[in-house]
């Protein structure tokens, strides 16, 4: 029986934070929780939960992984803790790593996960920051290679804004050697830094291509992805961004040019006939819903990774 192996680095706040092997090895374990093929207790540890956003997968997914490992959650309300009155978080975090055993956050500004991670003395996982949601990438590229059972030549476009979910798309596909392509326009390219830091891990230099041209971009794909124009915290911007997105909708003229094999993913949740048609996400290339279903196997194995 495969068994989880202990990570490298304590805190998963970056896809960077784990290794080519260790990602390798995360999705073969993601794999087997999904197939009954193992089983892990964990003896009742606990997952503190703390959300500054909104999240139905990502919340829940999280609280079933963990009852699976025979552990328990405890989802923290900001607007009902001491959190949403500003107890800072150096305070917030020694406390709540006194009772837990791994805490998982999803908030704005990455540098708050940083310093959570910084007076933690337990691990602590990103759960969705502006800057990046790793976890997403575990569960998307377990899904492609169910697909397509291999990475290699795998070609992957995202189409939309280059915000957090291009982000780890773009760190985890360098750490797997898969193309990446980004369309979005100009002035929603992904973060430089980013951009940086997968180029030096990707050994040819044109596996990651930024574009604003969609229709260049899916031309040769195997996997179209999009996710919403406008993150949360950014509800003011809306009618600015669906203005500057427009023609980046991914509809059926779109997926005609991709690859024939190609498939749709989406991170959701999704605002149908915006970044995607209603016919696309419901057409028989969708993977959205089993991508969905892999946060939590991908979660499971990220836990028993971090927890063993
Ligand atoms: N994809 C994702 O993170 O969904 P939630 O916002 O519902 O958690
Ligand atoms: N970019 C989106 C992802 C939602 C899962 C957001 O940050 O709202």
């Amino acid at each position: 029986m495969l068994k989880p192996n202990k990570l490298a680095k304590n805190n998963f706040l970056s896809s960077l934070d784990l290794s080519t092997d260790e990602v390798f090895h995360i999705l073969e374990l993601a794999s087997n929780f999904k197939n009954k093929k193992i089983n892990i207790d964990l003896n009742n540890k606990v997952l503190g939960l703390i959300f500054d956003k909104s999240s139905t997968r990502t919340r829940v997914s999280f609280q079933v992984a963990m009852s699976r490992l025979g552990g328990t959650t405890i989802d923290l309300n900001p607007t009902t803790s001491q959190i949403g009155r500003g107890e800072p978080i150096k305070d917030t975090a020694r406390v709540l790593s006194r009772y837990c055993d791994v805490i998982a956050i999803r908030t704005f500004e990455h540098s708050d996960l940083e310093e959570y991670s910084k007076w933690s003395t337990k691990p602590v996982i990103n759960a969705l920051t502006d800057l990046e949601h790793p976890c997403q990438a575990l569960a998307d590229f377990l899904t492609i290679h169910e697909e397509f059972l291999d990475f290699k030549d795998v070609v992957l476009t995202f189409i939309g804004d280059g915000n957090n979910v291009a982000h780890s798309l773009i760190l985890c596909g360098a750490l797997l050697g898969v193309e990446v392509r980004i369309a979005c326009p100009n002035s929603y390219r992904p973060n430089p830094l980013v951009i940086k830091k997968a180029r030096e891990i990707y050994k040819n230099d044109n596996l990651l291509k930024i574009t604003n041209d969609p229709y260049n971009a899916v031309k040769g794909a195997n996997v179209l992805y999009t996710d919403v124009w406008s993150s949360m915290g950014e509800e003011n911007q809306k009618k600015e961004k669906d203005r500057d997105f427009n023609g980046f909708t991914i509809d059926s003229d779109l997926v005609e040019k991709a690859e024939k094999d190609a498939i749709i993913l989406h991170c959701l949740p999704a605002y149908r006939n915006k970044e995607i048609t209603n016919a696309v996400m419901e057409s028989e290339k969708s993977r959205i819903f089993q991508q969905a279903e892999n946060r939590m196997h991908a979660q499971q194995a990220l836990l028993s990774c971090l927890l063993c």
